[in-house]
């Protein structure tokens, strides 16, 4: 008996707790009926978050990440009154997870090529860093891009390092490449040896080298100059309008200065 009376209690419960959630809900509805609510669109942001300084994990919350790119993209976002959701993928799965419509815009130190036009469009561009060729601390023998001869370059993977490095492997300069996925391997791969130099984007290796002194050091930083600019599939001019809008807006109001003045 006891129980039959419990299990109706329950019942009458659950009843009463559907019943109000219901209530709220259409009083969130009444509220806005004579106005046309404008939804506030969320974008899904794809990005390599292991590159600072542009994005990277916060090191107290390493669910978060930081970053000028990730500043400049949230100022964006507010002016324009869109929501980011973020998503981490593989630097060369990015442009793949574009075109798939898997993520909305690709915010992750992308430089603006005319080989990647072909599959994107790219926004207005929003910073110059060009490309830096960097060895072992200790290495007196590559004083630049004279001494490649016969060395193995390591790169990331799909970047515009590894593209430059597939140029001198094709004019028969350089032996091997090597591919990885993240910096912070392409930097063990010159400690251990097993490559001789590496080619990365300047303001990242002087990131890493200022965090981690003493273990490699820039030989030439001006191996080629790019722009970066964020990515949206190809026609998508409404959002591309708005991350342009949005970039001339933080430009002008002074955001961008200071989101410049906080990582570099
Ligand atoms: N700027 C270079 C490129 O576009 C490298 C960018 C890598 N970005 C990253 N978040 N891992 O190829």
């Amino acid at each position: 008996m006891k129980k039959i009376l419990n299990f109706l209690l329950v019942g009458i419960l659950i009843l009463g707790l559907v019943a109000v959630s219901g209530c709220t809900d259409s009083a969130q509805g009444s509220d806005t009926s004579d106005e046309t609510v404008e939804e506030v669109p969320t974008y899904i942001v794809g990005t390599e978050p292991y590159f600072p300084p542009f994005e990277y994990a916060d090191e107290n919350n390493s669910n978060e990440i930081i970053g000028f790119d990730v500043d400049l993209i949230n100022a964006i976002a507010e002016d324009q009154g869109f929501e980011i959701e973020w998503k981490d993928l593989e630097f060369d799965a990015l442009i793949p997870a574009l075109q798939s419509g898997q993520i909305d815009i690709i915010v992750s130190g992308m430089t603006i090529t005319e080989e990647r036009e072909e599959s994107v469009d790219f926004s207005d561009p929003y910073i110059n860093a060009g490309l830096a060729l960097a060895v072992a601390a200790d290495n007196e023998e590559i004083q630049g891009v004279d001494d490649l001869e016969g060395k193995v370059a390591v790169v990331q993977q799909g970047s515009t390092g590894a593209a430059k490095a597939d140029e001198f492997k094709e004019e028969g300069l350089i032996d091997e490449v090597i591919y990885l996925a993240h910096v912070s391997d392409i930097v063990l791969s010159i400690q251990n040896g097993r490559a001789d130099f590496m080619i990365n984007d300047l303001p990242v290796t002087k990131s890493y080298i200022s965090q981690n002194p003493g273990v490699i050091k820039i030989v030439d930083d001006q191996l080629q100059s790019e722009s970066y600019g964020f990515a949206v599939k190809s026609g998508n001019t409404e959002l591309l309008e708005k991350l342009n809008a949005g970039l001339e807006n933080v430009k002008a109001d002074g955001t961008y200065d200071e989101i410049m003045e906080k990582y570099f």
